[in-house]
């Protein structure tokens, strides 16, 4: 298998379920959200003001910006009600031998 591309971010025994956590990759925030043990990557910038998402709340899909309550599903980046108007970036995640890795 070839990961040279694979950026290792964390252990996935160390991330939380239902508390989106920010990385760092290829100088972008992202956003770790964990389900279950699936896990989503999405920018962690709100597409209506610059604030980190990281400080609004996961509840199973729905991430609810800290700011104006903008809701995103983390499956997909799609933005759910307003005041954002777009949607979020989503990065491809892959779990390899226990690491959150993305591509
Ligand atoms: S800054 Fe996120 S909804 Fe306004």
């Amino acid at each position: 298998m070839n990961d040279v591309h694979t950026h290792k971010l964390i252990k996935l025994e160390d991330l939380t379920k239902g508390k989106p956590h920010r990385v760092e990759h290829n100088g972008k925030g992202v956003l770790l959200c964990r389900i279950e043990d699936s896990v989503y990557a999405v920018n962690d910038t709100c597409p209506h003001e610059d604030i980190s998402l990281s400080l609004g709340v996961l509840c199973e899909h729905r991430l609810r910006c800290p700011l104006h309550g903008s809701e995103f599903d983390v499956r997909t980046g799609r933005v759910l009600n307003e005041p954002a108007e777009q949607d979020l970036p989503t990065y491809p995640v892959e779990i390899n031998a226990g690491w959150v890795c993305i591509k």
